[in-house]
């Protein structure tokens, strides 16, 4: 029997979802690349996921560093940075952690001691520690040293540090900004020497690997402020929506076999979907992870039976349109006006005639080239334009939402 506590589908949180659906290309690029390059001592950069809101981003990193953490990786924790908050204590606390998981803690060098007394003091003060110690080491200067003998430790044991900072964009403060990403770049260019088979010393760099997310705001401000070292330690991708055959294919395990769940009579029995119940939440959904969660669980409660037809997922939806416009609106809202302004124009427009020329004339300029900036931060920044010929959507509910009465569901 289908009730809310047995339901795998969870729309907004930050858990790695049991419904896991595409992000192949990033997941096989923490397994195929960032991960061994960094264990065979191989340049790697960070990478940097950014895209709008609710498109898995958290989801995402969290499920690389839970396959880390279950390969016997050190793993931090989702260090979320509060909107101004110090991320620099957030950093450090959780780098003492991870030295005491290395067992530095208990080292008796002096070089070790001395470096997480440092790191100690800047859990406690954060960036305000450089302007009370002008002298002193910076910060950022104690992290990397830090998380350098973390590395070293890491090499001794086989294993790799991975370190996950979310919500990024918060980072507010100029100099914050560029300590952390400093600190976490110096970590990650940093090469010791170790011995090869047969005594020579050859470098190499640390087995840490970083992953920054947020936000698509972010890289203007990491842009503007550490352009260029930002730019050379860190790869960044910007997820978009998710496609309707991955989304098909994270459902047929409800097709084939059926999603166990526990029965009233202490067993198991299966709860599963007609294809035209996968359809109908692919196609609501429009690519989006949240929503896509949310039509889910609302079709999970629509009924209690064991199958999930098409009519319960529309009459689940129903109850999840204001939800799903609300998330739609949020989006729009975070947009500068002119980005929005662009959007609307562009959606107004017949498909065919959305060209770059048209979408300005709509917004009352003669000048195209006015809108070129507006035009690439929509496509290369948020992943919600594509700047085609015709120009189309990438983010499939925003235009939905533009374009037509979704969230409302056609009758019949
Ligand atoms: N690959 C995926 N397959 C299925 N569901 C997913 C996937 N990624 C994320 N989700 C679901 O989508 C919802 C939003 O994911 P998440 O919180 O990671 O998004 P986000 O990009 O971090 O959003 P925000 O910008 O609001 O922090 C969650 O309910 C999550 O379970
Ligand atoms: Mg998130």
């Amino acid at each position: 029997m289908r009730k809310p506590l047995n339901s795998p589908f969870n729309p907004g949180s930050d858990s790695v979802p049991e419904i896991w659906a595409g992000r192949t290309a990033q997941l096989s690029d923490w397994r195929d690349v960032v991960r061994p390059r960094r264990l065979a001592g191989l340049p790697e950069r960070g990478r940097t996921i950014l895209g709008e809101a609710g498109l898995g981003k958290s989801a995402l990193v969290r499920r690389i560093a839970k396959e880390a953490s279950a390969a016997g990786d050190w793993v931090t924790p989702q260090l979320r940075v509060p909107s101004g908050a110090d991320p620099l204590k957030l950093l450090a606390a959780a780098m003492l952690a991870l030295a005491e998981a290395a067992g530095l803690a208990s080292a008796r060098e002096q070089r070790i001691r001395a470096a997480l007394d440092r790191v100690q003091a800047v859990a406690v003060s954060g960036i305000s520690l450089t302007i009370r110690q002008a002298d002193g080491p910076e910060p950022y200067a104690a992290l990397t040293e830090l998380l350098v003998e973390i590395g070293r430790a890491a090499i001794g044991r086989g294993n790799l540090v991975l370190i996950h900072i979310d919500e990024i964009q918060n980072i507010q403060d100029a100099a914050v900004l560029s300590q952390l990403l400093i600190a976490l770049g110096d970590a990650l260019a940093h090469e010791v020497e170790v011995e090869a088979p047969g005594g020579v010393l050859v470098s190499r760099t640390l087995p840490i690997a970083v992953y920054l997310t947020g936000l698509p705001e972010f890289l203007e401000m990491a842009g503007a402020r550490s352009g260029a070292t930002f730019a050379r330690r860190f790869q960044t991708v910007t997820l978009v929506a998710i496609d309707d055959d991955e989304l098909t294919a994270a459902l047929q395990p409800f097709v084939i076999e059926g999603w166990a769940v526990p029965d009233d009579a202490g067993g198991m029995t299966r709860v599963r979907m007609e294809p035209g119940a996968v359809e109908a939440i692919a196609e609501l959904c429009c690519g989006e992870p949240f929503l896509f969660q949310l039509a889910g669980e609302r079709a999970w409660y629509a009924d209690i039976d064991d199958v999930i037809t098409r009519p319960q997922v529309l009459a689940g939806w129903e109850t999840a349109r204001s939800e799903a416009a609300s998330h739609v609106e949020r989006i729009l809202q975070r947009l500068p006006a002119k980005e929005l302004d662009f959007v609307e124009a562009m959606a107004a427009l017949p498909v065919s005639d959305r060209t770059l020329t048209q979408i300005a004339k709509r917004m009352g300029s003669d000048k195209a080239s006015d809108l070129g900036p507006t035009s690439q931060r929509l496509d290369t920044a948020r992943g919600i334009v594509e700047r085609g010929r015709p120009y189309t959507f990438r983010h499939r509910a925003v235009e939905a939402y533009l374009t037509s009465d979704w969230p409302d569901v056609p009758k019949g």
